[in-house]
């Protein structure tokens, strides 16, 4: 009798020491790499970058959807699911290195815009931009030594060579086919085409 109540309570001790072990385990885990508050800040900032890319992509969306080129619609709705992705992933990390995710106001995107041409250009320019801040997170990071989110934004630095190369060749077809109906409606087909995969590069 005696002994199964030693039993009995080694096991409980067991028990408590396990519990104890994972929370302290994951207490350590969560917060071994933190953030500075100037990369959470730029990373804060990034996000809202990102969310506003997507607002900026469903405008453009609307548009093409207002003149009957849903294909090309189609494409710009998932260019803005992508950004959308971007912003929840930079959202996981921050919290993965213990910054504080601070979320930031979203600018009202235009809505009107000249022609189809000038959607693209648009586009593109904006693709530069986020390239530009991108660029600059990394630079930050790599001054104060801070590897985490300089390996994690490699992903990124690969995403915008992507988007740019592709927003690029975008600018370069929709002038060749705007002035030509049957080729824009081959175009239109194309984009149509574009589904959103979660993770994928552009
Ligand atoms: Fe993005
Ligand atoms: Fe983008």
């Amino acid at each position: 009798m005696k002994g199964g109540c030693i039993s009995v309570l080694f096991v409980l001790i067991l028990i408590k020491s396990f519990d104890f072990g994972v929370l302290f385990h994951n207490f350590t885990v969560k917060f071994i790499i933190m953030v500075s508050d100037k990369i959470a800040q730029l990373i804060n900032e990034q996000i809202a970058h990102e969310q506003y890319a997507a607002q900026y992509y469903l405008s453009m969306s609307a548009w093409f959807s207002s003149k009957d080129l849903d294909g090309i619609a189609n494409y710009f709705r998932v260019q803005s699911k992508e950004e959308l992705m971007h912003a929840d992933k930079m959202f996981d990390y921050l919290n993965d290195v213990g910054g504080q995710i601070i979320i930031g106001e979203i600018a009202k995107p235009p809505h009107e815009f000249a022609n189809a041409i000038d959607i693209f250009e648009k586009a593109l320019e904006h693709e530069k931009k986020v390239t530009k801040s991108i660029f600059n997170i990394v630079k930050n990071a790599n001054d104060e030594g801070d590897f985490a989110t300089t390996s994690f934004l490699q992903w990124f630095i690969n995403e915008q060579v992507e988007e740019e190369a592709s927003a690029s060749q975008y600018v370069t077809k929709i002038k060749m086919v705007s002035d030509n109906p049957s080729a824009l409606y081959l175009f239109d087909q194309e984009l149509s085409q574009r589904v959103f995969v979660a993770n994928a590069t552009a």
